[in-house]
C-alpha cells in the first residue's frame, strides 16, 4: 500500500453507524463502476488502462521523448484542463517546481494554450528565441480555442526556424484517434500523432499519451508511474469500506458534506505539490460540481499558507474539512546549523532535519485545526517515487468516480465548461454565433 488512509482526525466528527450507512451506496457506486452501468459509462476507460494500455503506442512514445530530449533546448505542451495539468503535476511531484532552473540532461519545459495571455505567450517566445524547440500540442476535441491559438503561433515560428519540413520533426500531436480538426490538420501535413483514448475524458487522461510523452520527455519512468497505478487498480477493487481506503475516502466525503462541509481543502506541506493539487481540484471539480450539487474543491501548501488562509481554517465559517497529503519519505534531508552565539534563539532546533521540523508543522496544525472543528482525513504517502506518484494519482481517479456516483451526478461530463466559450466565441464575431451576440451586445449596452 503505497497510499494509507488514517481517520483518526475526522473520527471525532463522524459516528460508526454513518459509516455503515455509507457501504450499501458504496457498494451500489461500485457495481455502476464495475458493471458500466452507471452515468457516463462510455468513459470508463481509465479504470483499467494501467493495465490495458496500447502498447505500440507506448513503445513510440518513449521513442519520441528520446528524440525530444536529445533534440531540443526547450519543449513547449499545448493543451488547456485536463490536456495540460495531469503531466505538470506529475513533472513538478517528481523533479521541482523549479525543474527549468536545475542541473538536468534534458529540455526545459514550459506549458502553453493553458490562458490566453499575451504576456505569457510574449515571455515564451523570447525563451525560445535561439534555442531549438520541440512542441506537443494536446486537445481530445482538436477544437479547443486557447491551444488552438497557441499552436498556431508556436507553428508559425518552428516553420520560420526550421522550414515546413523541418518544422515536421519538432511537432508531436495528441489528439482524437479519428476525429476533430487537429487530427485532420496532423494527418494532411505529417505531425506524428499519438491518441486521447475515446473512452478517457480529459481530467482522467494523464496515464495515457497526454500526460505520459511530457512526463517521459522530463526524464520520468513512466514504467513505474504506471506500475503504481496498476498496483492501485488491483489494491482498490473490494468495495468494502473497511478495506478500501480509496472507497473510505470517498465515503467520508460524502458524510461530510452531508453534515455541510461543502469545501474540502487538499493540503500539502511540499512545494512540489502545489500543481497535483490543481490537478486534484479540476478532477474534482469538474466531475462533482453539477446539477447545483457538489463539494468545492480548494487547496492550500502548508505551512506557506498558514500564513494566509491558516486563520480562516482554524477560525472561520465551520463549512469546510481537509484532505491532508502527508509524504513519508521525501527523499531528501536538511539539516539546520548549530550556532555556538545563538543569535536567533533557534538552538533548540540544531541538528534537527527540516523534515522533522515540517512534521511537527504537520502534526501541530492536525490537532489545531481538528480542535477548531475542521475534520482532517490523513492520506499518509509512503514516498515521492513514480511508483507511489502513479498509485496516488489511481486511488484518487477512483474515488472521484465513487464519489460522484455517489453524489447522484454524472461524473464524467463537463456540461457547464461550454457556457462560457459561447460567449466567448459570440463575442469575438465567431461565424454561426450571430444571434447570441446581439443579445450580448443588448446586455453590454444596458451596463
Ligand atoms: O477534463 C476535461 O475534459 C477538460 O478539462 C478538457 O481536458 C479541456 O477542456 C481541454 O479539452 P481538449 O483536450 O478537448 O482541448
Amino acid at each position: 500500500m503505497s497510499i494509507r488512509l488514517v481517520d483518526s482526525y475526522v473520527t471525532p466528527f463522524v459516528s460508526e453507524n454513518e459509516y455503515a450507512y455509507m457501504q450499501s451506496m458504496v457498494s451500489a457506486a461500485h457495481t455502476m463502476l464495475h458493471e458500466k452501468s452507471g452515468q457516463g459509462n462510455a468513459f470508463l476507460g481509465w479504470v483499467d488502462l494501467p493495465r490495458d494500455y496500447d502498447k505500440e503506442e507506448y513503445a513510440r512514445i518513449k521513442v519520441a521523448a528520446e528524440k525530444i530530449r536529445s533534440s531540443c533546448d526547450v519543449f513547449i505542451v499545448i493543451g488547456i484542463g485536463g490536456s495540460y495539468l495531469g503531466s505538470r503535476a506529475v513533472i513538478e511531484f517528481l523533479k521541482s517546481p523549479l525543474y527549468n532552473n536545475l542541473k538536468k540532461d534534458g529540455p526545459e519545459i514550459y506549458f502553453s494554450g493553458c490562458n490566453i495571455s499575451a504576456t505569457n505567450m510574449r515571455e515564451l517566445l523570447e525563451i525560445c528565441e535561439g534555442r531549438d524547440v520541440c512542441i506537443n500540442v494536446i486537445s481530445k476535441s482538436g477544437t479547443t480555442t486557447e491551444p488552438a491559438v497557441a499552436f498556431r503561433i508556436f507553428r508559425e515560428l518552428l516553420e520560420k526556424k526550421y522550414g515546413a519540413d523541418g518544422a515536421k520533426e519538432h511537432i508531436f500531436v495528441t489528439t482524437d484517434r479519428a476525429k476533430g480538426t487537429l487530427k485532420g490538420f496532423a494527418d494532411k501535413v505529417g505531425y506524428e500523432t499519438f491518441v486521447v483514448p475515446d473512452d478517457v475524458g480529459g481530467r482522467f487522461s494523464v496515464l495515457s499519451a497526454v500526460g505520459l510523452l511530457p512526463i517521459a520527455v522530463a526524464g520520468i519512468d513512466i514504467d513505474a508511474l504506471m506500475k503504481g497505478a496498476d498496483d492501485a487498480r488491483v489494491a482498490f477493487a473490494d468495495p468494502d469500506i473497511q478495506k478500501n481506503d480509496c472507497y473510505k475516502y470517498a465515503a467520508l466525503r460524502n458524510i461530510l458534506y452531508r453534515k455541510g462541509k461543502v469545501t474540502e481543502i487538499l493540503v500539502g506541506y511540499e512545494p512540489f505539490m502545489q500543481m497535483f493539487c490543481e490537478w486534484w481540484k479540476q478532477l474534482y471539480g469538474e466531475s462533482e460540481g453539477k446539477d447545483q450539487k457538489g463539494i468545492y474543491p480548494s487547496s492550500v501548501i502548508f505551512s506557506t499558507d498558514l500564513h494566509s488562509l491558516g486563520q480562516y481554517i482554524q477560525d472561520g465559517m465551520r463549512n469546510l474539512f481537509e484532505t491532508v497529503i502527508s509524504v513519508k519519505d521525501t527523499g531528501v534531508t536538511q539539516e539546520i546549523p548549530h550556532d555556538p552565539e545563538n543569535i536567533d534563539g533557534l538552538n533548540f532546533l540544531s541538528g534537527k532535519d527540516l523534515n522533522y521540523v515540517n512534521s511537527m508543522a504537520q502534526q501541530g496544525t492536525l490537532f489545531a485545526h481538528v480542535d477548531g472543528g475542521v475534520p482532517n482525513v490523513l492520506l499518509e504517502l509512503e514516498d515521492r517515487s513514480a511508483h507511489s506518484l502513479g498509485y496516488m494519482i489511481y486511488f484518487f481517479e477512483k474515488a472521484c468516480a465513487i464519489s460522484g456516483y455517489l453524489l447522484g451526478v454524472n461524473p464524467f461530463d463537463q456540461p457547464g465548461v461550454e457556457a462560457y466559450k459561447k460567449n466567448m466565441f459570440a463575442l469575438l464575431g465567431k461565424p454561426g454565433y450571430e444571434e447570441q451576440k446581439a443579445a450580448l451586445d443588448a446586455r453590454i449596452a444596458k451596463l
